[in-house]
């Protein structure tokens, strides 16, 4: 145990006065595991399968010498000025942070009120009310990235949670706007598009129509847009209340060196840089992000592969009795028969596959599964196999 460890001795709750009651009763987000299982095959954060090209790997590693003692870029400059020019936009369009989950949680601090702590009556009745009501919800679809709520509890928001159509699809506009169950002056909204953890895409007409009648700030949030048809980045730069949020995370084999960035109007950015840390993106991270877009063929080949890999595992878990959802992102979500989502779960993780399984939530009756390379994408169809001739216990 750490000197600053909590010792056994103190009852639960006597430290309340120390930490804000908001953070006491906080639950945190819940990050996929990252076990160290030997012959481990991981399909359960949406990690890319394929490394970084070798161009990027020996970029880090010359980068790796005694500059290490030097701050880095405080604004990542270099790399903002190469994604304007692959954005076709300024480098005032483009702010860099720690992850896109760093800017995720800037947007929350920048254009969200907390909540008022007697916020007073659900449903504000004067305009003033229904103005500060606003000004004060974090709002997104649900089922959705699991983040957002607990962003917006961080900060002490309230929630707006709209849910998607059955199919995962967005409500109609006309919908949302006679139900009033969406607030188009909210502080600020998320939108995951592809969607996760469904994987469907939206089009980006439908996607422009949401954003022209819409007056809070949207963040739309491209986290898997690689895979998919369709990338409203235009939008962006053509609304000013519109952020689109990027990473080189996942279709860029970047997980490790955190890096992400929000395209947007300068204001909006602007407002996020004055709340950052200065040095919010590591130098080894605006290397390695620098050198991925010299070598973006390397990259849409391994994108072409996981789509192929994504469309065959698809067709052959559907013949083994599984739903599984048209995607647009490099992860499926599947219904499973014979046994529940959360039986397979820990079946396959028996077997040394992880997927993962999202219980409490509208889609806990399935799994998501990441794509991975072929040879995974077979393992995790012999193990199904495998158990789907298993007697139950
Ligand atoms: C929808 C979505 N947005 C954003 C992120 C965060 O990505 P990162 O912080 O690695 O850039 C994730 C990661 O799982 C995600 O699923």
């Amino acid at each position: 145990m750490s000197a600053n460890s909590p010792t056994p001795s103190v009852r639960p709750g006597a430290r309340r006065g120390l930490i804000r009651p908001l953070v006491q009763d906080l639950h945190g987000y819940v990050p996929g595991e990252q076990p160290k299982i030997k012959g481990l095959i991981k399909l359960n954060t949406n990690e890319n399968p394929y490394p970084p090209s070798p161009k990027v790997l020996a970029a880090v590693k010359a980068a790796t010498d005694g500059r290490l003692r030097l701050y880095p870029n405080p604004t990542a400059l270099a790399l903002r000025e190469k994604l304007a020019a692959r954005h076709d936009c300024a480098p005032e369009n483009i702010l860099v942070g720690n992850g896109s989950d760093e800017l995720l949680a800037l947007a929350t601090r920048a254009f969200a009120e907390p909540a008022a702590p007697k916020a007073g009556p659900e449903r504000a009745t004067t305009p003033a009310a229904r103005r500060a009501q606003s000004a004060a919800t974090i709002q997104f679809f649900m089922p959705g990235y699991s983040l957002y709520p607990v962003l917006a509890a961080i900060h002490g928001s309230r929630t707006n949670v709209v849910a998607l159509a059955p199919d995962f699809g967005l409500p109609p506009l006309a919908v949302l706007r006679k139900s009033r169950a969406w607030d188009f002056d909210a502080g600020l909204s998320f939108l995951t598009t592809p969607n996760a953890p469904s994987g469907r895409g939206y089009p980006t007409a439908e996607l422009d129509a949401l954003c022209a009648a819409h007056r809070g700030v949207l963040v739309l949030d491209e986290a898997y847009v690689d895979f998919a048809r369709e990338n409203a980045l235009a939008l962006a730069l053509k609304y000013p209340h519109v952020l689109v949020a990027r990473t080189f995370s996942k279709a860029y084999s970047l997980c490790f060196q955190r890096v992400g960035y929000f395209v947007g109007h300068p204001e909006l950015l602007g407002a996020l840089d004055k709340i950052r840390d200065s040095y919010n993106v590591n130098g080894l991270g605006q290397v390695a992000a620098l050198a991925t877009l010299d070598e973006l063929p390397y990259y849409r080949a391994n994108f072409a592969k996981i789509i192929a890999t994504r469309e065959r595992l698809s067709a052959a878990l559907t013949k083994l009795g599984f739903t599984v959802r048209p995607s647009q992102t490099n992860f499926i979500l599947a219904r499973p028969p014979a046994f529940p989502a959360a039986e397979w779960l820990a079946r396959l993780r028996a077997r040394k596959i992880l997927v993962r399984w999202f219980a409490n939530s509208p889609v806990s009756d399935s799994l998501r599964i990441t794509i991975g390379t072929d040879a995974e994408a077979d393992a995790l169809l012999r193990a199904v196999r495998a158990e789907l001739r298993a007697p139950r216990d």
